[in-house]
C-alpha cells in the first residue's frame, strides 16, 4: 500500500475519535499530499487566477469500520442479517463526521470567509463543497494552481501539492481537485466499424453460437437465459452509468431492438441528467460506449426498466480567465447524486476505469468507500476490469522511479464491487486484453482468500516476483463474452469489444436475477462478491484457456478456479438462479 509516495499516513487515523476541543490548534502548514509529475502531462502556465474551481473537501468519516461490517454481514448468505439492506438514514449515520469535525472545518472555512450559504453538503455531511476563484483556493490551500495539458491536448487545472494547518490533518481527510490528474477512460477496444456498410433494415445478423459476431439472441443461449420472462418489472431496474460525454442513441436502440429483439421495439431507457450532464440526440452525437451499454443491458434484461444517467466530462479548458474550472471528477458527481437518492436501480453497470495508480489513493479510498455505501443499500455494482490485461503500455509506476510494474484499474479494484473481465470464442477462453491482477492499493478481502489464495499457491512466489501485491485485491471477479458485439451506432452496425462489453451483458443477467429474487419477495442481491466467493462454483462457467498480456509479459493464465484474468467465470443464469434465488 506504500508503494506510491503518497501521504498516507492520515489513512491510520480513519475511524479515530476527533481530538479533544481544547488541544491548542497548531495552525503551522503541512503538506497533505504531494505526488510526482504525473506523466504524459506537461505544465504549462500558472492558472489564471480569477478562475474559479470546485473544491471539493472530504471530512474524515466516523464509522466506516462499522458500515463495512455491516455490509459483510447483510452480503454474505449465510448470515442471519442476509439481504438486510441499510435506508439512505442508517448509511449516513456511520458515515457522518464527528461534530467536532465539522465545527472545526466550518470554522477554518468562516475564518476564510466563507459561510454556510457558500457550502454545499453531502447528506452525512461528509463532503463539504465551494466554489472559489483560484487565488483564493491557493490561499486556502498553501499552494499554486497550474494548467497542464496531456500529449492528447486535453488541458486540466492541477496541483501536485497542497498543504492545510497541522490541526486540521485529523478532520479533513483529502481535498480535490488538486492532485488528481485522471480523466477517465471507456472501456471500449477499438471497434470494427461497418464492416458490412450502412445496416439494411432487414439484414438478420444473428449467429446461433456468438463464434463470428455476438448478438442478443447467442448471449441468452450462451448464458442459459433464453425464455427467461422477467415479472417484477415494477420494482426491479437496471441502471448505466455514461461520463465523458457519451450519449446513447433512442433511434439507434429501435435498430438495435427490430433487428435483435423485435417485442422490445418502441420501449427505451429514462433519461438522467446528473449535474447538468445533457443529452443530445443527434444521430451524430450517438456515442459507441453508451449505445453499445445500453442495447446489451437493456436488451438482455428487457422488459426490465433501464435508467440512463448522463454525468458530464471534462469540458475544454479555456484559460481566459473567466471559464469555471470543471472538477472533472465524475464518480463524485454521480456518487452525490445516487446516494441523495431514495429508490436506486439493484443493478448498476459501468464501462468506465482509470489506472489505479493515476488515481491519487485518498481520492480512491474515499471513492471506493461510497461504493460501499450504494452495496449496503442492495445495489450491485458491476465494473468494467479494463482492456489492457495485466497493463497498458511500458507500465511504468509514476512514483519517480520509473519501475515495471503491472497496473490494475480503478474502480474495478475497490473490494466493495464486481469487476467484469473478458472472454472470447465458443467455448469460450479469456480475451487477450481482459484486464486482471491486483491492486496496490486496497487489501484482499475476506471473502476472496480462498480462491485467490489458491491461485497465488498455484503461481508461486517467483513468477512475477515484484510486478504485483500477493497481498492486493485480485480482479476481476467474474467474466463475460467481450469481441465483436453486434451495436447500433449512426447509421452502422459496428462490431464491438471491451470489458466494456461484458460489463453490460454481467449486469443485464444479473438484473435477470435480481428480477426472480423481488418476483419471489425476497431483497436484491446488493453487493454479490461474498456469495460468489461462497457459492459460485458451478453456477459460472470456469474459463481456463488463455492469458492477459501487458507490461512486456504474457501476463497471468486462465486456471481452474479463479484467476487474474477472468475471475470465477461466465455466467450460467438457471444455474445462478438456484444459487441466488
Ligand atoms: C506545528 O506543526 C508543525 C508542522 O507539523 C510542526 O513542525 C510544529 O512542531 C508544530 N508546533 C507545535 C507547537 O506543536
Ligand atoms: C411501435 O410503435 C409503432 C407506431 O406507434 C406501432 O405501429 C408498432 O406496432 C409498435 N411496435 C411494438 C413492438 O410495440
Ligand atoms: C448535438 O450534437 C451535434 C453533433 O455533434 C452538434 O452539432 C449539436 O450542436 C449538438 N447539440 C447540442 C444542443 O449540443
Ligand atoms: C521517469 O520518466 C519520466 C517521464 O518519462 C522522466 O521525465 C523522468 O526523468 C524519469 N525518471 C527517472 C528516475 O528515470
Ligand atoms: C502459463 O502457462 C504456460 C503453459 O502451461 C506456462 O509455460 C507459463 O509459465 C504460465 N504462466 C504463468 C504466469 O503462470
Amino acid at each position: 500500500m506504500n508503494f506510491f509516495l503518497l501521504t498516507l499516513s492520515l489513512f491510520l487515523s480513519l475511524s479515530a475519535a476527533a481530538p479533544p476541543a481544547f488541544a491548542p490548534k497548531n495552525h503551522t502548514f503541512q503538506v497533505k499530499e504531494s505526488i510526482p509529475s504525473p506523466h504524459g502531462f506537461s505544465q504549462l502556465g500558472r492558472a489564471p487566477p480569477e478562475s474559479t474551481i470546485r473544491l471539493r473537501i472530504a471530512l474524515f468519516q466516523q464509522d466506516f469500520a462499522g458500515l463495512e461490517s455491516a455490509l459483510y454481514e447483510i452480503s454474505d448468505p449465510d448470515h442471519p442479517r442476509y439481504g438486510a439492506h441499510l435506508s439512505k438514514t442508517q448509511v449516513e449515520q456511520y458515515v457522518a463526521p464527528h461534530p467536532e469535525t465539522l465545527s472545526m472545518v466550518d470554522e477554518w472555512l468562516a475564518s476564510h470567509g466563507i459561510h454556510e450559504s457558500d457550502l454545499a453538503r453531502s447528506p452525512a455531511k461528509d463532503w463539504v463543497s465551494v466554489t472559489l476563484p483560484i487565488h483564493r483556493a491557493e490561499e486556502l490551500l498553501g499552494t499554486e494552481y497550474y494548467v497542464w495539458q496531456h500529449t492528447d491536448g486535453d488541458t486540466l487545472v492541477r496541483t501536485t501539492r497542497y498543504s492545510l494547518p497541522q490541526y486540521l490533518h485529523s478532520h479533513i481527510e483529502l481535498i480535490q481537485p488538486t492532485t488528481m490528474f485522471t480523466r477517465g477512460n471507456a472501456m471500449s477496444s477499438p471497434s470494427i466499424v461497418s464492416p458490412d456498410g450502412p445496416v439494411s433494415e432487414s439484414h438478420a445478423v444473428d449467429d446461433f453460437d456468438c463464434n463470428t459476431r455476438v448478438t442478443l439472441a447467442c448471449l441468452m443461449r450462451l448464458y442459459n437465459a433464453a425464455g427467461y420472462k422477467p415479472r417484477a418489472t415494477k420494482k426491479n431496474a437496471i441502471g448505466i452509468t455514461s461520463f465523458l460525454g457519451q450519449y446513447a442513441n433512442v433511434q439507434n436502440l429501435q435498430t438495435f431492438y427490430r433487428q435483435e429483439l423485435p417485442a422490445a421495439v418502441n420501449s427505451s431507457f429514462k433519461f438522467v441528467s446528473v449535474y447538468g450532464g445533457l443529452n443530445n440526440q443527434s444521430l451524430s452525437a450517438a456515442g459507441q460506449e453508451a449505445n453499445l451499454d445500453v442495447q446489451f443491458g437493456l436488451g438482455i434484461s428487457y422488459p426490465t426498466p433501464g435508467t440512463f444517467w448522463s454525468t458530464p466530462g471534462s469540458p475544454p479548458f479555456f484559460p481566459d480567465g473567466t471559464t469555471v474550472i470543471n472538477t472533472n471528477e465524475p464518480y463524485l458527481d454521480w456518487l452525490d447524486y445516487i446516494l441523495n437518492s431514495e429508490h436506486i436501480p439493484a443493478t448498476i453497470s459501468t464501462s468506465y476505469g482509470d489506472d489505479e495508480q493515476t488515481v491519487p489513493f485518498t481520492y480512491a479510498s474515499r471513492v471506493c468507500k461510497r461504493f460501499a455505501e450504494l452495496g449496503s443499500r442492495g445495489v450491485t455494482l458491476l465494473m468494467a476490469s479494463g482492456d489492457g490485461g495485466v497493463g497498458p503500455g511500458a507500465c511504468l509506476t509514476n512514483d519517480g522511479s520509473n519501475q515495471t510494474r503491472f497496473i490494475a484499474q480503478f474502480p474495478s479494484t475497490c473490494p466493495y464491487v464486481t469487476s467484469v473481465g473478458g472472454t472470447t470464442s465458443i467455448p469460450e477462453v479469456s480475451a487477450g486484453f481482459s484486464g486482471g491482477g491486483f491492486s496496490d492499493y486496497f487489501s484482499r478481502p475476506e471473502y476472496q482468500d480462498k480462491k485467490v489464495g489458491h491461485f497465488l499457491e498455484g503461481l508461486g512466489h517467483k513468477t512475477y516476483d515484484g510486478l504485483y501485491n500477493r497481498q492486493g485485491r485480485g480482479i476481476p471477479d467474474v467474466s463475460a463474452q467481450s469481441d465483436r458485439f453486434t451495436v447500433y451506432w449512426r447509421d452502422y452496425m459496428i462490431l464491438m469489444g471491451g470489458t466494456s462489453a461484458a460489463t453490460p451483458t454481467f449486469a443485464g443477467i444479473l438484473a435477470l436475477l435480481n428480477d426472480a429474487r423481488l418476483a419471489a419477495h425476497r431483497p436484491a442481491l446488493g453487493f454479490l462478491n461474498p456469495l460468489l466467493y461462497k457459492h459460485g462454483e458451478g453456477a459460472l462457467n470456469d474459463i481456463t484457456v488463455g492469458n492477459n498480456p501487458g507490461c512486456g509479459t504474457p501476463g497471468f493464465n486462465a486456471t481452474h478456479g479463479w484467476d487474474p484474468v477472468t475471475g470465477l467465470g461466465t455466467p450460467d443464469f438457471r444455474a445462478l438462479l438456484k444459487v441466488c434465488v
